[in-house]
């Protein structure tokens, strides 16, 4: 038997548990996924179980995704550009860690919005944190040409910009009706609009109609932003499927069998956030 694992503290609220159980069940593989958590003094032992052969890999999320790298022998190059690892593989004895987060939001907008890339244009990421890190790789890798970064701290835009290859520029939040006339893809990774919080002033009306937003937000679905995109008639994706590609990768490398994203899998985790 195969046993993967997501470690964090607090961990009880995962729903990789119930994404990965899922799956295992669908394609009847032999294995294992559990939500273990892991306070911060104990990761450094916690990697020793996990070479000691008891797991095929894992997840990792907070506060672990920066500590775990040290305790790593490998760690991808995505995985350094974004500044955090989500998932760990043991590889011929080694552990290997890596960030799926941008391929989980790309493949995200494969599915939800075939040909978002096509034009290689200009995109707005709103925030310039860890989440953020993961979508502007994402958007560099699929050969945006413009990418501005806005964020509340425009310094710490204006160093993310700098620090990542890429065409990037930063800016204030208040930058953004300036910029908007020539975007195609607007992206929300700030942690506005968990729970119902919106932004005080992002005027939409100056985006082209035909730019797609997104957030990555998806507690609740529909954010204040996206809903508000909709009623601009403005297409959107919400970003529950972000959650479910991201875990592709991981899978398809501890199990062997790359698993698909379907309706069905997404309507068992809208249910189970409606339960929590
Ligand atoms: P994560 O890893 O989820 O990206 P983070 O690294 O703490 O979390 O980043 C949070 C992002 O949300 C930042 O861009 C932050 O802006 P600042 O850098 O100016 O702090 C942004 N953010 C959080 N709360 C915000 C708010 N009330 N208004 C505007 N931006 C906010």
């Amino acid at each position: 038997m195969k046993n993967a694992f997501v470690i964090g503290h607090p961990i009880a609220h995962s729903l990789s548990p119930v994404l990965h159980g899922f799956w295992l069940k669908k394609y009847g593989i032999d294995g294992f996924y559990k939500a273990i958590d892991v306070p911060p003094d104990e990761l450094n032992q916690f990697t020793s179980r996990l070479r000691s052969g008891e797991f095929v890999g894992g997840n990792v999320t907070l506060p672990h995704k920066q500590a775990i790298f040290d305790l790593c022998d490998e760690i991808d190059p995505d995985a350094r550009a974004i500044g955090a690892v989500n998932t760990l593989i043991m590889r011929d004895e080694k552990l290997v860690g890596s960030n799926t987060d941008h391929l989980g939001f790309a493949a995200n907008l494969d599915q939800m919005a075939p040909g978002w890339d096509e034009k290689k244009g200009t995109a707005i990421v709103l925030g310039a944190g860890g989440a953020a890190r993961a979508v502007l790789v994402a958007l560099a890798v699929r050969g945006f040409t413009q990418i501005h970064i806005l964020n509340r701290s425009a310094q710490k835009a204006r160093d993310l910009a700098n620090e990542l290859p890429g065409p990037f520029s930063g800016h204030a939040l208040n930058e953004f009706a300036e910029l908007a006339g020539a975007i195609h893809l607007l992206v929300n990774t700030t942690s506005i609009g968990m729970h119902g919080t919106s932004f005080d002033n992002l005027p939409l009306s100056a985006l082209p109609k035909s730019a797609l937003i997104t957030d990555i937000v998806y507690t609740p679905l529909i954010t204040p932003l996206l809903a508000d995109a909709q009623k601009a008639g403005l297409r959107i994706v919400d970003g529950l499927g972000m959650l479910l590609h991201q875990a592709v990768p991981g899978f398809e490398a501890w199990f062997g069998t790359r698993p698909e994203v379907t309706s069905e899998l997404r309507d068992l985790l809208i249910e189970k956030l409606r339960q929590s």
